[in-house]
């Protein structure tokens, strides 16, 4: 074989493999992610496959033919009530029940209260082995637990959930374009925002088209019905940990990832719906969070955060940051910066962001830095200033500092020397724009709100 069939197997061998990953893909969207199932049946009976847990026959401890018998049972059901419903639904609500109803109601009513709690030692049994096999990964044997008519009643609005949901789940396939089959709305307290990147959440959510969440305890949900219920219940109103910052109203909450685990966890998933490179979703035992909030009459509001390692091998001082979308470009992320640093100078330490930067996170960087150095320029009356003076004093790595100072054109190289050229004209610039832009003081970290020693990690 010379040269040019080499390459050529080599070409077609590479293809066959893209070609099968593509074909992996697929089967991954329409494949269930309960392990030991294969897909088929639907809860509703109407379809032959399923891809989520909700539409999973197995998941609800039923079998594909119970599904299709259950579905027939409801179309007898809904033909009956085509027949006998009347055509004028007008003032129906008013109208006293028939005495078909009332026989009705009196039955249910009937099974309610006779009912009670009291199973077998058999059905007893069926329950703890059920758990015992199956944990967490398959829905919890429901008979016993309710009269057959609640129990009936809730399977229906189990079914009629999926089947609104799997409607949404099949629009939201067909019109995205197949390489970004992900998650492009969320919904967190009283703002719905566009999402940026896929976010590695579990599969039965990864790909809904909307993704809610509950704006303080981050849990996420799936539908609007389910937020509003989880609403009603949460007892959250600020971030878990302790809250090391207060000025007016705004916080700021130290949440250690080993303590508050599934907390950072969710806040990871979420931030990364904002973030292209980050890989930290579910280690986060090592590092601590730092949540910025606002607060009003109703609770603090999240507006952003960044991560920290508890040990920095390479002094990093800020791992992600993010600020929420409706928070954006309105100074909370050089807020969070400043507050970064505040930390660092409190460590006795000089830090710097972990690499690489986003683009929106080097615009902000820089422009912190360059606001810093402006000001301790202006405020400097000494002559010599040495970077390393100024590294101690703001928390700023060395590095950091003299990147941005080139950045500006005040570093010069003279008889061997690196001297900083204070130029007054980028420094007045500098004070003009401050005075326009008017912050007001709680927007600007003041650090007697500070209360807060530093980590010390056991070893
Ligand atoms: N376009 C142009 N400039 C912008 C933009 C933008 N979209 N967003 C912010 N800026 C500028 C601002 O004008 C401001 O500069 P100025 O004071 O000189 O005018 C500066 O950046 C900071 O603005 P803030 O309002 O303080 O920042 P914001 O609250 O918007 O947060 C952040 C900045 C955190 C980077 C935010 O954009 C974000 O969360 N992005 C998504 C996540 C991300 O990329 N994080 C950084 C990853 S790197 C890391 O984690 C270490
Ligand atoms: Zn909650």
């Amino acid at each position: 074989m010379d040269g040019g069939e080499d390459s050529q197997s080599e070409r077609r061998a590479a293809r066959v493999v893209a070609e099968n990953s593509l074909k992996y893909t697929t089967d991954n969207i329409i494949r269930c992610p309960l392990p030991g199932c294969d897909s088929k049946g639907h809860i509703t009976g109407k379809y032959d496959k399923h891809r989520t847990l909700s539409a999973c026959p197995l998941y609800h401890n039923m079998s594909v033919d119970e599904c299709k018998a259950r579905l027939l049972d409801r179309e007898i059901v809904s033909e009956k009530r085509k027949t006998t419903a009347p055509d004028d639904r007008r003032g129906l609500r008013n109208k006293a029940a028939t005495s078909e109803q009332q026989e009705y109601h009196r039955k249910v009513m009937e099974e309610r209260s006779k009912f009670k709690v009291e199973m077998s030692e058999e059905l007893q049994e069926q329950h703890s082995q059920h758990r015992d096999l199956y944990q967490m990964t398959r829905e919890p044997l429901l008979t016993g637990l309710t009269t057959e008519f609640d129990l009936k009643l809730f399977r229906e609005a189990q079914i009629q959930a999926c089947e609104e949901l799997s409607y949404e789940m099949t629009a939201h396939y067909q019109l995205s374009d197949k390489q970004e089959y992900r998650i492009c709305k969320m919904e967190m307290g009283r703002y719905e925002m566009e999402t940026w990147y896929a976010s590695p959440y579990p599969e039965e959510y990864s790909r809904l088209p909307k993704i809610y969440i509950c704006e303080y305890c981050l849990k996420y949900m799936k539908t609007s019905v389910i937020t509003r219920r989880h609403a009603a219940k949460c007892v959250w109103r600020h971030p878990p940990g302790d809250e090391i910052y207060r000025k007016g109203n705004l916080s700021v909450f130290e949440v250690d990832g080993k303590k508050n685990k599934i907390y950072c966890q969710n806040l990871c998933l979420l931030a990364k719906l904002f973030l292209d490179h980050k890989t930290l979703y579910y280690d986060v035992e090592p590092f601590l969070f730092y949540i910025m909030t606002e607060a009003d009459n109703q609770g603090c509001h999240m507006v952003g955060y960044f991560s920290k390692e508890k040990q920095s091998f390479l002094n990093y001082n800020v791992s992600c940051i993010l600020t929420m979308p409706a928070y954006m470009r309105k100074g909370y992320g050089k807020m969070l910066i400043d507050f970064s640093y505040l930390l660092t100078r409190m460590e006795n330490k000089v830090g710097s962001p972990e690499r690489p930067l986003s683009d929106l996170g080097l615009i902000s960087y820089r422009s912190y830095w360059k606001d810093v150095l402006l000001n301790y320029l202006n405020c400097c009356k000494e002559r010599d200033i040495s970077i390393k003076d100024l590294s101690q004093e703001t928390g700023i790595n060395a590095n950091d500092i003299v990147s941005t100072l080139q950045a500006m054109g005040m570093l010069k190289y003279w008889k061997g020397k690196h001297l900083i050229l204070k130029k007054q004209d980028l420094i007045d610039e500098h004070l003009k724009r401050k005075s326009l832009k008017k912050l007001d003081e709680n927007q600007v970290i003041d650090p007697s709100c500070l209360k807060w020693t530093p980590h010390v990690s056991v070893q």
